[in-house]
C-alpha cells in the first residue's frame, strides 16, 4: 500500500484560489517582462504545491471543488507564461554570454533536460543522425539541443510564435547548432512536412492536445513513433492538466517511463497504427 499523507484540502484549496485571484487579471506582457519579486514568488510557491504529493482522494477532491477548471484557466495560464519568460531570458542571456554553452548549462532545468532526452532517445530506439522533429520548441529549444549534441541526431523544431522562432534560431547559430537544428515557424498543421522524421516530439505545453494528435494520427505514416510528456503524480497531475486528455485510436501506446528525481514528467510512447 502506499504511504501517501492524507492532506487538509480546504486550506489548499483557499491558497490556490488567493493566487488565482492575484494573477488572473495580468496581462500576457505584463507577466513576460515583470520584474516583480512578488510574482516570482508565486511562481516558487506554485512550484512547491505541484511538487506535494497528494493522495488521490484529495487529488479528486480538489479537481471536483466548485469552479476548479475557472480556478486553474488562471493558475496554468500564469505558469505557462512565467516559464516562457524565464526560457526568454535565459536564451537572451545566452547570446550575450561570452561561454554561451556554460549559460545554458547553468539553466536550472539543464539536468532535467539531460535525464529526458537520455530516456526519450534510447527509448524510442533512435540511433546518430536520426532526425527528430519537436511540435512546441519555444525560445529556448532545450529537448532539440540536448538530443542533438549528446547524440548527434537532426533536429526541427516547429514554433507558432514568430518572435520566439526567431530567438531560437539565434540561440541555436550562438551554439553552433544551425547545421543540425532547423526551426520552422508554424503550428501542428503545417505537417506533414516533405522530410521523414523517425520520432516526433511533443512538447507537454503544445496545445490543443486533442487536436494536435488527432492531425498527427491523420498525416504521420503508419509505424512512425511518437513521444509525449506528462505530469502524473501528486499535485502536478491537477497543476498541469496535460494528462487529462484523451489519446485518439490513430496511436497505440507500448512504453511509459516514470519520472525519477530530477525529472517530474513521465515520457509516454507511442506508434502509429
Ligand atoms: C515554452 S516552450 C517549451 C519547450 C521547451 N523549451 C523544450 O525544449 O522542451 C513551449 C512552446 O510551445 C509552443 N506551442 C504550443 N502549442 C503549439 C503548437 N500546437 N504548435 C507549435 N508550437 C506550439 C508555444 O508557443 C511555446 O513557445
Amino acid at each position: 500500500m502506499n504511504n501517501i499523507p492524507k492532506i487538509d484540502t480546504a486550506p489548499l484549496i483557499a491558497e490556490l484560489w488567493q493566487i488565482s485571484v492575484m494573477v488572473n487579471d495580468l496581462g500576457k506582457e505584463e507577466i513576460l517582462e515583470s520584474s516583480s519579486e512578488e510574482l516570482h514568488s508565486i511562481f516558487i510557491r506554485l512550484d512547491e504545491l505541484a511538487a506535494l504529493n497528494v493522495d488521490e482522494k484529495s487529488t479528486d477532491a480538489i479537481l471536483k471543488s466548485p469552479d476548479f477548471n475557472y480556478l486553474m484557466d488562471a493558475i496554468s495560464r500564469f505558469r505557462f507564461l512565467y516559464n516562457l519568460k524565464l526560457e526568454i531570458e535565459k536564451a537572451k542571456s545566452l547570446l550575450e554570454s561570452s561561454n554561451p554553452w556554460k549559460t545554458l548549462r547553468n539553466f536550472t532545468f539543464y539536468p532535467n533536460y539531460l535525464q529526458l532526452a537520455r530516456t526519450e532517445y534510447t527509448d524510442s530506439g533512435l540511433e546518430p543522425n536520426d532526425c527528430v522533429l519537436f511540435l512546441g520548441s519555444g525560445p529556448l529549444p532545450l529537448s532539440l539541443i540536448v538530443l542533438c549534441s549528446e547524440y548527434g541526431l537532426s533536429g526541427i523544431g516547429i514554433e507558432q510564435d514568430g518572435k520566439r522562432a526567431s530567438l531560437s534560431r539565434e540561440v541555436i547559430a550562438r551554439l553552433g547548432l544551425s547545421e543540425s537544428i532547423k526551426i520552422i515557424e508554424g503550428n501542428h498543421f503545417i505537417l506533414p512536412l516533405k522530410i521523414s522524421c523517425d520520432l516526433y516530439m511533443v512538447a507537454a505545453q503544445a496545445e490543443p492536445k486533442k487536436e494536435v494528435f488527432e492531425h498527427l494520427a491523420k498525416v504521420i505514416p503508419e509505424g512512425s513513433k511518437v513521444s509525449y510528456r506528462l505530469y502524473e503524480k501528486g499535485l502536478r497531475r491537477v497543476l498541469d492538466d496535460s494528462s487529462l486528455f484523451e489519446l485518439p485510436s490513430g496511436f497505440e501506446e507500448y512504453l511509459r517511463v516514470q519520472p525519477e528525481p530530477p525529472v517530474n514528467n513521465t515520457v509516454v510512447f507511442l506508434k502509429k497504427r
